[in-house]
């Protein structure tokens, strides 16, 4: 029987063959199930697809720094304007130190005159437990329209990007007995010099990339993706001041993190859940770790910054293995966990545990289900503090 095969360029054509058999094939594999039916896994054409995008959003970074076309963040900082009835106009304040102070605030304004605000406060020196405002869970205020003002709350801008105050005067209740009304007063001033960080245009390329090329891509898609007029950026700093419950004063300083965004026709029913960590370590470094599903768009989005205190200087996160599907997506959220995360060349081992947390539903229809939790963490074997924001879509609504 004489040889199948004899030439070289018989063996070079079935070479070519299965090559671009199993090509073809690896090209119409289908996309796997998503998890949950929400969370998109990788198709086959995945890192592909990431290669792609990583080099249109590296050319649109490059473009960005060759025009040298800088946002002016000190003119994003006063209140914006609210013309469509789904804009909102966001800030947010959370602050802990070594001591076990907690302090978490926000207004996000909305039109028509309204405002979500939330308020809690911790201080272990009152022993009065943590503390909320007592329209919890309830967040929505009428509200002066030009001012970040809810209440007795209000923030304002003192001096762009560098100081804010944050004021509030009325009454607040301690979780354990909420029978209790307090009457407080909150003078709290937050500094910084440290840069903003920009959640639009100074996240990780890569991370991004590999997020888009989860979703199935069509014009419609992009469109939906290029979604312009909205806002997000932070800023690590410090809060200081004093807060005074039933005419005793407290005087404090604690770490903090200040969140601000700005979209011009938002919609809460896009997000089925989100996870931001905000962490501090003993030795001055800051985290701001997020984890999205906005299936229509992301159904798997990591973002985050890390404050380097030794550097002085902000990284984009790069990496983070805490995913939303295995932490509490049906149920309550864990209470303790760990994760790994990497940002400028470093990875951190995060562990966390919960110690309290408070419940509040956000937007007309309480669309949107927040969870803010006081933790302590363990940063690389160091000591470590902060919150967590966890929100939920609310599919029962008002109810
Ligand atoms: C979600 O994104 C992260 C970070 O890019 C990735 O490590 C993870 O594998 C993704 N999950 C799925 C199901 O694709
Ligand atoms: C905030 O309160 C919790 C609950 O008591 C406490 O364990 C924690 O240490 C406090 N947070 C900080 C920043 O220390």
């Amino acid at each position: 029987m004489p040889n199948m095969f004899n030439t070289v360029g018989e063996y070079l054509v079935i070479f070519i063959a299965i090559t671009v058999i199993t090509f073809i094939k690896l090209l119409i594999t289908p996309e796997g199930t998503p998890i949950f039916n929400v969370y998109r896994t990788p198709s086959s054409l995945h890192w592909l697809k990431t290669g792609v995008m990583f080099i249109i959003l590296s050319i649109q970074k490059l473009q960005r720094m060759l025009a040298s076309t800088s946002i002016e963040y000190e003119n994003l900082e006063t209140p914006q304007l609210l013309a469509h009835d789904n804009a909102i106009d966001f800030v947010y304040f959370t602050a802990c130190n070594a001591e076990g102070d907690n302090f978490t605030a926000s207004i996000a304004r909305r039109s028509s005159s309204l405002a979500d605000a939330h308020l809690f406060l911790k201080l272990p020196s009152s022993s009065l437990g943590l503390m909320e405002h007592p329209n919890t869970p309830s967040t929505t205020f009428s509200t002066d329209k030009s001012e970040f003002h809810a209440e007795g709350l209000k923030m304002i801008s003192v001096t762009p990007v560098k100081k804010w105050k944050i004021t509030y005067d009325g009454k607040m209740r301690a979780t354990a007995d909420s029978s209790r009304l307090y009457s407080i007063q909150i003078y709290l001033t937050f500094r910084s010099s440290i840069p903003i960080f920009d959640s639009v245009v100074d996240i990780d390329s890569f991370l991004t990339a590999s997020a888009i090329s989860l979703e199935p891509w069509s014009v419609e898609y992009f469109q939906l993706l290029n979604k312009k007029d909205r806002l997000h950026y932070g800023q690590f700093g410090e809060l200081s001041g004093k807060i005074v419950i039933e005419g005793k004063e407290y005087t404090l300083s604690m770490d903090a993190i200040r969140y601000r965004s700005y979209d011009a026709n938002w919609n809460w029913a896009v997000v089925h859940r989100s996870v931001v960590h905000y962490l501090t370590a003993e030795n001055g470094d800051r985290f701001i770790i997020g984890k999205e599903s906005m299936p229509i768009t992301l159904s798997n989005l990591t973002w985050g910054f890390v404050y380097c205190v030794r550097e002085k200087k902000t990284y984009p996160l790069q990496g983070c293995n805490f995913e939303l599907y295995q932490h509490g997506e049906e149920e309550e959220p864990p209470m303790d966990y760990a994760f790994i995360c990497s940002a400028g060349n470093r990875q951190y081992a995060i562990q966390i545990k919960v110690e309290q947390s408070s419940v509040c539903y956000v937007s007309k229809e309480w669309e949107c289900k927040v969870i803010e939790r006081i933790c302590n963490a363990e940063i690389d074997g160091k000591r470590g503090w902060g919150t967590s924001r966890w929100l939920y879509r609310n599919v029962y609504g008002k109810s």
